[in-house]
């Protein structure tokens, strides 16, 4: 099966590690040519070489946090090939961990201002550069916080299920178009990041990484046992970004190793 990918551009904000970086790999297997869109210049050199180089990659600096910015830097990365096919919103703060009722306002506007705005920020400075010729596509990150119960993620939850909401508006507003909006909802996934702070707490704790990730998995309940590689969850991004995924729109596809599979 083609994925019809080859010879296509990409943006994929927060695409320099972890997810993101798993779906521009994905893509670029794909023949696809990736923008990646992150704050962190230095971040973004290493990504496109590590992606292959300045043929197939290259990285835009901007700040989901301010409007002008991303304007600027989706602006940059549609003027790149003179185009662009495939939005992925990707890019996200860590989880937040309080409870609802104790945390200020201020991890709520971050999250919130970061990821949810972020995506739509991307998505309106990206509208008009997608064709209408059944190729466009938009697919959006959120996360399993939005589909099951994790204690202590509520910040991250509602942001999550705002991703999943705007998913379905923007399906129904660029339908005429022929450009196709869906999102894709992690499970818990092994980045560099949960790597780094696993580290962490599991000295704290007094006990190997390994045991913090299998306590983890135990008590969050994945089914198949385990956590995601970055890779398994970037195979769905592909899917929707390809030809393949014609017919989907206005959807969520949780990727979770049936982790919310549990609530009936
Ligand atoms: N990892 C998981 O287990 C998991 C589970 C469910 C959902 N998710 C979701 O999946 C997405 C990726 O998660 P991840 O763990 O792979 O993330 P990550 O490794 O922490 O990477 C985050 C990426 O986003 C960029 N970024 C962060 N804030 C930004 C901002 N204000 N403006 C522009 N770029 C920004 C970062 O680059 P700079 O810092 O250089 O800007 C980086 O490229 C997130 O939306 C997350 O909520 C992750």
């Amino acid at each position: 099966m083609e994925s019809g990918l080859g010879g296509r551009t990409a943006l994929v904000t927060g695409g320099t590690r972890g997810i993101g970086f798993a779906i521009a790999q994905g893509l670029v297997g794909e023949g696809a040519r990736v923008a990646l869109l992150a704050r962190t210049r230095d971040a973004l050199d290493d990504a496109v070489a590590r992606l292959g180089g300045d043929e197939v990659a290259t990285g835009v600096v901007a700040d989901l946090g301010d409007p002008g910015s991303v304007d600027a830097g989706v602006a940059a990365a549609a003027a790149w090939r003179n185009g662009l096919h495939v939005v992925v919103n990707c890019a996200g703060p860590p989880m937040q961990s309080g409870a609802v009722g104790d945390l200020d306002d201020d991890p709520w506007v971050d999250t919130f201002t970061t990821k949810a705005a972020g995506a739509v920020r991307v998505s309106r400075a990206a509208m008009a550069h997608l064709p209408d010729d059944g190729t466009g596509r938009v697919v959006n990150i959120s996360g399993v916080t939005a589909a099951s119960m994790i204690p202590n993620a509520g910040v991250t939850g509602m942001t999550n299920s705002a991703v999943q909401t705007f998913t379905k508006y923007l399906a129904a507003e660029l339908a005429p178009r022929n450009i196709l909006v869906n999102a894709v909802c992690p499970g818990m996934t092994l980045t560099e990041g949960w790597l780094q702070r696993a580290e962490a707490a599991a000295e704290a704790q007094g006990i190997t990484r390994d045991a913090f990730f299998e306590n983890m998995t135990a008590k969050l309940g994945i089914i198949l046992g385990r956590w995601a590689q970055p890779a398994e969850i970037a195979n769905v991004v592909v899917f929707l970004a390809s030809d393949l995924a014609s017919f989907v729109t206005g959807q969520t596809f949780i990727v979770d190793g049936g982790q919310a599979a549990k609530a009936i």
